[in-house]
Parts: C-alpha cells; sequence; structure tokens
C-alpha cells in the first residue's frame, strides 16, 4: 500500500512533513500552490477573506518549491516528494515537474473555493473539454511522475469518465477525494468502481481516520490511501505501519 501525506495548503510544507514522514508514510505532498497569475490572484482573494491558503510571489514559487524538496530529500531521501499544484495552463505545471528530485507533480483538479472555480480551475477543470490534452500535455514533457488530484462526485461530473479519461492522458496516479455530500465517510463504492475500471494507480483519499476505515479503503483496491486531517495535528492515532 502507498502512503501518501495528502495535500494541506498553508500546513504541508518541508518542516510539517519532515515531522509526519517517520509515521510511516511513503510519499509526502507539498502545496497546494498556485503557479500563474490567475490563480495566484485568485489565492489573494482566498487570504484576503480569511482563509489559511498560501500565496507566493511568481517569480519565486519554483526556487520556493525547489528548496522545500532539498529540505525533505536531506532528511529523508527515500521517500517520495510530490508537489500539489494549481494552474489554468499547463507550461507553470511542466515548469514545476523538471525540478529536480521532485517525484511527483499533482494536478490540481479538486479545489472548491469560488475564487478558483470562477477561472475554470481547482474541480471546475473536470469539466474542461481539453482535460485530456491538458493532462497528456504535462505528461509528455515532465521527467517526474503524475499525479491527477480528483474531487468526487462533483455535480455535472462523470467521476467514473473522468477517472477513464485521466489514464487514457497517461498519468501515473489517480488521486480520489472520494467525497460524498451529506456523507461524513468515504465513498467506498464509488472507489470500487473506479477501481474495477481503471489499471491507473488509485489513491483513496477521505476519512482515513481509523484503522477501520483504512480496511475499508483496501477493501474497494486502492493501491494507496493519503490521509489529510487525519495527521493536521503532526501526529496519528492510529497506526499505518502494518498496511
Ligand atoms: C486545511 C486544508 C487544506 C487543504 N488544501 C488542499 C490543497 O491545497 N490541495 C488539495 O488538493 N487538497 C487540499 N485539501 C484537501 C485534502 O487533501 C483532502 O483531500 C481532504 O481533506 C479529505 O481528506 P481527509 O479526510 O484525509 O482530510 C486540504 C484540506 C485541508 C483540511
Amino acid at each position: 500500500m502507498i502512503k501518501v501525506v495528502a495535500p494541506m495548503a498553508g500546513i504541508t510544507d518541508a518542516d510539517f512533513l519532515n515531522r509526519v514522514i517517520p509515521l510511516g508514510f511513503d510519499v509526502a505532498t507539498l502545496g497546494g500552490y498556485s503557479l500563474d497569475a490567475p490563480t495566484i490572484e485568485a489565492s489573494k482573494k482566498i487570504i484576503a477573506r480569511g482563509r489559511k491558503e498560501f500565496d507566493f510571489p511568481l517569480n519565486d514559487i519554483f526556487s520556493h518549491i525547489e528548496r522545500e524538496v532539498a529540505s525533505i530529500k536531506r532528511v529523508h531521501s527515500n521517500v517520495k516528494v510530490s508537489a500539489n499544484v494549481r494552474s489554468t495552463t499547463p507550461q507553470p505545471i511542466i515548469d514545476v515537474g523538471n525540478i529536480p528530485d521532485l517525484d511527483i507533480v499533482e494536478i490540481n483538479c479538486h479545489c472548491r473555493q469560488d475564487e478558483i472555480l470562477s477561472i475554470g480551475c481547482g474541480q471546475e477543470m473536470l469539466k474542461r473539454a481539453d482535460l485530456k490534452k491538458f493532462i497528456s500535455q504535462v505528461v509528455d514533457n515532465v521527467d517526474c511522475e503524475v499525479s491527477v488530484k480528483i474531487r468526487a462526485n462533483v455535480d455535472g461530473v462523470d467521476t467514473l469518465a473522468v477517472a477513464c479519461l485521466i489514464e487514457d492522458a497517461g498519468a501515473d496516479y489517480l488521486h480520489v477525494d472520494a467525497m460524498k455530500k451529506g456523507v461524513f465517510d468515504a465513498d467506498y463504492s464509488l472507489l470500487k468502481e473506479i477501481c474495477n475500471n481503471v489499471h491507473i494507480q488509485v489513491i483513496g483519499n477521505n476519512s482515513v481516520n481509523s484503522e477501520a476505515n483504512i480496511k475499508k479503503m483496501i477493501e474497494t483496491g486502492v493501491n494507496g490511501f493519503s490521509i489529510a486531517r487525519g495527521v493536521i495535528s503532526g501526529n496519528l492515532d492510529f497506526n499505518i505501519s502494518n498496511f
């Protein structure tokens, strides 16, 4: 099982990840970062209304990520480092994907802040007619692996069809926040359906906060699972090393 620290903007920086990796994680995710002018402008608006989103100057973001990757690799050379990124065009994501020693660039098709949605980014990416081309362009132009993080059960989106499209685009990982409106647990049946229909590596996400939920997640057929809120304190109150 691949065990991933899921992105939490403003929290999952190198210092935080270096502290939690020894809990048993194989992949540590930095970010999410906003890379291009529209997503940086959107992030500034989000910060202005008091959300703990991170924003870095456009001209420093790439060297910032480079330094963060190096800080983790210095301490944990065996862990894969991923960077979760938002951009309205593929090129800035390609630039991040070519940062030395970065193992995975993760395309954020997940964020649901209004400011990000209004520029066609975050989960709105799932509705883009050119999503497959967007992802393929990243895949074809980076040396590292490519992950696509999606939110499940978005209104107007066929999650299974998107999962198949992401596989066809050549991504290495499909990272699924299997949330379902009104349900305080992951949508395990949807994850199972996805795993039965794709061969890409699926990382299941949402409500991994106990060994019982890890077992339910594994039973869906995922190749790995990721944890965000469960590790937000810097600790886990359950054990992941047995999985
Ligand atoms: C404070 C916070 C910030 C987050 N920031 C991001 C982000 O920048 N990019 C992203 O893809 N997901 C982000 N997420 C979503 C998590 O990665 C995860 O998908 C979600 O919290 C469900 O997983 P969980 O039940 O393990 O928390 C964030 C979640 C939290 C709680």
